[in-house]
């Protein structure tokens, strides 16, 4: 078996699962998943990011729109740009590209959105579901994670799970779905403060690299025969590629992959997963999954 955890082999199908439940919806109940995006600014990486998520969206079938503002529009200008999606029978789904201007107070953004429609998994409502294991949206980056290690039969159960990084949107996430009895990992948060971390990420398991810093994660780190989960996405200057540039994860691929049991890739990885997962979480908001 390969050490390798194809993210974009897996995702493929999980698109292509998405696209045959979408084409029977639409059949039978005439219903077609809608989706959202609102982007703010013109940082070239989330355009990009938006961009993908779109055609992603074309491909699965989906109704999708996406409201391209500029970095000054005012705070009250976006809410009611969402209070207008809230009330929009065709959308289903409503994201709000991460980070927003330095203005506007993504706390004030993200609880305006119906958490009905909160296909992120970012509000208030779904993130204390998620950690009192309620039924909720939960975010498209940890829910891409378990479903490549389900998808890929590694056992979870009682294995110790160290998660490097303590973001809502990945660490604290991930660390409430592995602390579900679905998983039901043991399960340790290390961050920029944690003394000695090399001492924690060497009883990993599973380890979850989601910090943001390049190769991050050497081979003294990590446990013979771990799982690398690597969700870093980071642009290092390379003078040697075309553009300049070359992106590469938390993780010291190279130095670690002799060491490992198995490891995602940077590019291939979690990044197509997080893209499968977000169609999946539009396709059962429109499906009436989460909440009827
Ligand atoms: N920025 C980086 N990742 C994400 C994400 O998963 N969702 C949103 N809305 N913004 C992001």
């Amino acid at each position: 078996m390969s050490k390798i955890i194809d993210g974009k082999e897996i995702s493929s199908q999980i698109k292509s699962e998405v696209r045959s439940e979408t084409d029977i919806i639409k059949k039978e109940k005439g219903v077609t998943p809608g989706l959202a995006f609102i982007i703010a600014g013109d940082d070239p990486a989330s355009r990009v990011y938006v961009k993908n998520k779109g055609k992603a969206c074309d491909e699965a079938g989906f109704h999708s729109v996406t409201e391209a503002v500029p970095g000054d529009i005012t705070e009250s200008q976006l809410l009611d740009l969402i209070r207008g999606f809230n009330s929009d029978e065709k959308i289903h789904g409503i994201l709000v590209q991460l980070p927003l201007p330095a203005h506007i107070d993504p706390k004030k953004i993200i609880e305006a959105i119906d958490y009905k429609k909160d296909v992120d998994g970012f509000h208030p409502v779904n993130v204390g579901k998620l950690s009192i294991g309620d039924n909720c949206f939960i975010p498209c980056t940890p829910l891409g994670i378990t479903e490549m290690l389900r998808r890929k039969n590694i056992k979870t159960e009682g294995m110790r799970a160290v998660i490097i990084g303590r973001s809502n949107i990945v660490g604290k996430p991930v660390a409430s779905l592995l602390l579900r009895p679905e998983f039901n990992c043991t399960v340790t948060v290390c961050h920029s403060k944690t003394a000695d971390i090399k001492s924690v990420t060497s009883e990993a398991d599973i380890l979850v690299a989601a910090i943001g810093r390049a190769d991050f994660v050497k081979k003294d780190f990590i446990k013979e025969g771990c799982v690398i989960i690597d969700v870093g996405i980071n642009r290092v200057e390379d003078k040697e590629t075309k553009s300049g540039y070359r992106i590469t994860g938390d993780v010291d691929y190279n130095g670690c992959f002799d060491k490992c049991g198995m490891i995602t890739p940077v590019p291939g990885g979690v990044g197509p997963m997080t893209i499968a997962m977000l169609l999946r979480n539009t396709l059962d908001a429109a499906k009436g999954e989460i909440y009827g």
